[in-house]
């Protein structure tokens, strides 16, 4: 029994978050600024310079790996509306990201 479920969680890839469960993380704490389709246009972004992130925007995604996503939620952004999210553990910032990865353009 131990010997599979080591064998799952080695199987996992290394960084793999829940999009499911990312999204009502999403829709609870970046919805305000980054709008509900992602596309940073929520309601708080009118007052905001520099606006929030478009992850709908392939410019975006170029040349970003997960975890550095992943990394850059949980330190924020200094001086800017975006806020650091210490409190949310790896597996939720695995899960949100993978939930900003459904915005992309294919
Ligand atoms: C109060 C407004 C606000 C909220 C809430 C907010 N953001 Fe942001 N976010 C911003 C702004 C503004 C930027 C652009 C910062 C910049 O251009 O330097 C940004 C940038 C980002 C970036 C890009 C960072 C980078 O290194 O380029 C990511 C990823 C991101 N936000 C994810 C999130 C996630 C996930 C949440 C919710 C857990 C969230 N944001 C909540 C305002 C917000």
């Amino acid at each position: 029994m131990l010997i599979i479920l080591a064998a799952a969680l080695i199987a996992q890839p290394a960084f793999a978050g829940d999009a499911a469960a990312g999204k009502a993380l999403y829709a609870a704490n970046c919805t305000a600024c980054h709008g509900a389709a992602g596309n940073g246009k929520g309601a708080a972004a009118i007052a905001l310079n520099p606006k929030p992130a478009d992850f709908t925007s392939a410019t975006f995604w170029a040349g970003k790996a997960d975890d550095q996503v992943a990394a850059s939620i949980k330190s924020g952004r200094p001086g800017t509306g975006m806020t650091a999210f210490t409190q949310l553990s790896d597996g939720d910032l695995a899960n949100v990201t993978a939930y900003l990865r459904t915005f992309a353009p294919p």
